[in-house]
């Protein structure tokens, strides 16, 4: 008989959001692969690079959002409120 033990540390486990359901990938998912790097990916390259490719597409427009807010905490937006960087709340509602 197969036993198996599952210990959780949930102080590692934090809070994450679903960001495409089809291929299980969360905002950390994304965040950690844009990494410190302030340019814009686009959300193939991402899943591309995640090993995974957009299936129904409903999680684009939340993906581009979390995109533009990880470039506007990389520091590539002054705050202005001229890009999208500065409207990615407005963009994911
Ligand atoms: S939710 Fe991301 S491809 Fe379907």
């Amino acid at each position: 008989m197969l036993k198996i033990k599952l210990v959780y540390n949930l102080s590692k486990v934090g809070s994450v959001m679903i960001l495409c359901s089809c291929n299980v990938l969360s905002d950390r998912d994304i965040r950690e692969r844009l990494g410190d790097s302030p340019s814009r990916r686009s959300p193939g390259a991402l899943f591309r690079q995640l090993g995974c490719e957009p299936k129904c597409g409903r999680c684009i427009r939340n993906i581009l959002a979390t995109i533009d807010q990880h470039r506007a905490t990389a520091g590539e937006c002054a705050g202005e409120g001229a890009c999208d960087s500065c409207r990615a709340d407005e963009l994911a509602a």
